[in-house]
């Protein structure tokens, strides 16, 4: 991480089927805190993110919301944007992969390898997950995916084959020569195990779907979306490009020193990723470093299983440096770590409100009532060890900060600033500089300068080293300390005793207002409201076209996902309802009822009419030959005239109640009762 040159570093690129959430807010904080860190050391520095917006996946997601894909991607891409900007995170690039810039670079990679003589094509039957994007190796049909569980595709398709099987040795080779390519070590040696197993070739097109970026020359094919997500890395600096700019950008960048990345997509960046560049003769990234999984409630958070928490929560009550220092310092990086609303107001109380906060606002409003806001110089007759002792921890807590941090122990590193915050704040109390304030002579007037110019250079030197983490209340902090802009600061300059002569302090008010148990209740709520208005698996925000739907048998309210005991039903209820897989064989707008759509469904035995408030979400002809599921003992009944024999399962999402079907990812057979 030391390289005085220049620095490249990028988070994953987030897929949009998903809106983000502090998960994603988790990679991203630490590849900003690392990538400023980077420039305070005077780094050119290069920090990139974006998202992955092609695939089946998102395909998919947009027919559920009834959008387009790429009106899909540009909704939920902005939310990401929108989020990273709302933080303040200092990117320098965000690439979509719907961009022509990277469409151009994608596929001057793909005829790179062809033209190297990397791809063939094959033949490929067998068994694809989805929800990975990965071709897995199960025993049978359906069966479930080995990474995720969920269910299985069977695919039958004429590939593209990437000759992954010809990379075995190379890699085995890289990993040995350069230990440091993978980190941690754990999955350093997942990784090495997993290629001395075997690498079969790699399937690296599809044609059953078309929503990805066309083979050149070959356009019914679509290149495999991990391909061209991996690519982002390169066709951002301008891979692809014959502007002089671009490729001056790819020579000044490339490689990334650090790809930051979750573990569960280690294969791709440390298989497949190096083994597409060997085979292009493109230099390798110097590092993939793979962090844990931030849990919730002992569980990944994920969009499946509804226990996310949102970034924006946590923004909108204690602000984005109490969650950058929460994900900072909770979480051991490189394991997993757990998040909840306790353990943030708790960090928040104990190292930030009272911590750092107490040791500036005392510092610096004692200095405002005792000398009239200007830094007092110490005068050498009036040291005493105590002082020399804070001027030497502050020396080793600069050493250690730096060293800690260049091994990505970013918890410890912080632990170590903390150590001299509680050091300075017990020093205060120790030498009680508001007694010495009492006396009126000179030498008591010394000793105050000294206590106070001790513990406004050890804030100094806090603010400065913690700035990459928490960027903006040390900005605040470093205009009250009358030091003006922090980003001016060399942090590889940093050392004990730099404080100006006649520093006049800025205005001085408290960063941190402290949180309580009600800071707990508001978030939870807020998570609350968020959730149930995002409670399925499709996106949330209406389209205006999907506004005000009237709903004949309208979609049940948003639910807590656990009813309360008393409202619980038996097993025997359930059963009552008939739930049942149709296919949607009319579908025709309602003379007079905007809202109104008449379906006739096949339902295996019979056909059934049903009406439905749904015209609003859903365009008559595109549900034609959708899979549906209908209450089918619901008791008939009428709506402008017409019988409707059935209610179609919906989830209502927002206030205003925008409905969006049920379906299945996996085929099923019309008829099929759910239970
Ligand atoms: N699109 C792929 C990555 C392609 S990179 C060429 C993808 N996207 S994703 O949206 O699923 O994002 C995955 C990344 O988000 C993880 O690798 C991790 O960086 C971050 N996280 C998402 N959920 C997370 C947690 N619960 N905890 C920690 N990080 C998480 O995979």
């Amino acid at each position: 991480m030391d390289n005085p040159g220049k620095f490249y570093i990028t988070t994953p690129i987030y897929y949009v089927n998903a809106r983000p959430h502090i998960g994603h807010t988790y990679t991203t904080v630490v590849c900003d805190t690392v990538a400023r860190r980077q420039r305070m050391m005077g780094c050119d520095t290069w920090f990139l993110t974006g998202t992955d917006e092609h695939g089946q996946k998102i395909e998919r997601s947009a027919t559920a919301a009834g959008c387009s894909p790429k009106e899909f991607a540009d909704r939920v891409s902005g939310e990401f944007r929108q989020l990273w900007d709302r933080m303040k995170l200092s990117y320098d690039d965000f690439i979509r992969t719907t961009e022509p810039r990277h469409v151009r670079g994608v596929q001057a990679l793909f005829r790179r390898l062809q033209e190297r003589g990397y791809l063939y094509k094959g033949s490929y039957s067998g068994q694809y997950c989805v929800s990975d994007e990965l071709y897995v190796d199960v025993a049978e049909p359906g069966a479930p995916c080995p990474e995720c569980g969920r269910p299985t595709e069977t695919v039958h398709e004429e590939n593209y084959f990437f000759k992954l099987s010809a990379m075995e040795e190379p890699l085995l080779k890289l990993y040995t020569e350069n230990p440091d390519f993978i980190r941690p070590d754990a999955r350093r040696n997942e990784v090495i195990s997993f290629v001395r197993r075997g690498l079969r070739d790699l399937s690296v097109s599809r044609t059953t779907f078309t929503w990805g970026i066309p083979v050149p020359g070959d356009e019914k094919h679509v290149i495999y979306v991990w391909l061209d997500a991996l690519a982002n890395y390169i066709t951002a600096l301008g891979y692809g490009s014959d502007d002089p700019s671009d490729k001056a950008r790819l020579a000044r960048y490339w490689p990334a020193d650090v790809h930051m990345i979750g573990k569960e997509i280690v294969r791709f960046h440390c298989v497949y990723w190096p083994a597409f560049l060997l085979a292009a003769d493109i230099p390798l990234p110097k590092s993939i470093i793979a962090h844990g999984w931030l849990l919730f409630e002992e569980s990944k958070m994920s969009k499946t299983r509804g226990n996310i928490v949102r970034s924006e929560t946590i923004l909108d009550t204690l602000g984005a440096d109490t969650l950058r220092y929460f994900l900072m310092r909770e979480i051991v990086f490189g394991s997993d770590g757990s998040f909840s609303f306790d353990a943030l107001v708790q960090r928040f109380n104990s190292d930030l409100a009272n911590g750092l906060g107490n040791l500036s606002s005392r510092t610096l409003s004692m200095i405002t009532r005792y000398f009239d806001g200007e830094i007092p110089y110490p005068s050498s007759g009036a040291r005493d060890a105590s002082d020399d002792a804070i001027a030497e921890l502050a020396q080793q807590t600069i050493a250690d900060f730096h060293a800690q941090f260049e091994q990505f122990q970013f918890s410890r590193a912080l632990e170590t600033a903390w150590g001299l915050v509680a050091a300075v704040n017990k020093y205060i109390v120790e030498q009680e500089p508001w007694s010495v304030a009492e006396k009126d002579d000179q030498d008591s007037r010394a000793r105050l300068a000294t206590i106070l110019h001790t513990s406004a250079e050890a804030l100094r030197i806090v603010t400065a080293l913690v700035h990459p983490v928490i960027p903006e209340s040390t900005a605040r902090i470093w205009e009250q300390l009358g030091l003006g802009d922090i980003g001016k600061l060399n942090l590889r300059e940093l050392t004990w005793g730099q404080l100006p002569l006649h520093t006049k302090l800025g205005k001085v008010e408290a960063v941190f207002p402290r949180a309580d148990k009600s800071t707990i209740e508001r978030m939870q709520q807020m998570e609350q409201e968020r959730a149930a208005q995002t409670a399925v698996a499709a996106i949330t925000e209406p389209t205006e076209q999907q506004r005000t739907p009237e709903t004949p048998h309208p979609p049940a309210a948003p639910q807590p996902a656990v009813a309360a005991a008393n409202d619980t039903i038996t097993i025997e209820d359930f059963t009552k309802v008939e739930l049942r897989v149709a296919l949607v064989k009319v579908a025709e707008r309602v003379k007079g009822a905007d809202k109104l759509l008449r379906l006739e469904v096949d339902l295996g035995t019979e056909t059934r009419q049903i009406v439905a408030g749904i015209a609003k979400a859903y365009d008559p002809e595109k549900l034609i030959g959708r899979k549906v599921v209908i209450v089918a003992n619901l008791a008939p009944r009428k709506l402008r005239g017409l019988e409707s024999q059935g209610m179609i399962v919906a989830a209502s999402l927002g206030d205003d109640g925008v409905p969006v079907l049920a379906g299945f990812l996996e085929d099923v057979p019309v008829g099929a009762r759910l239970k």
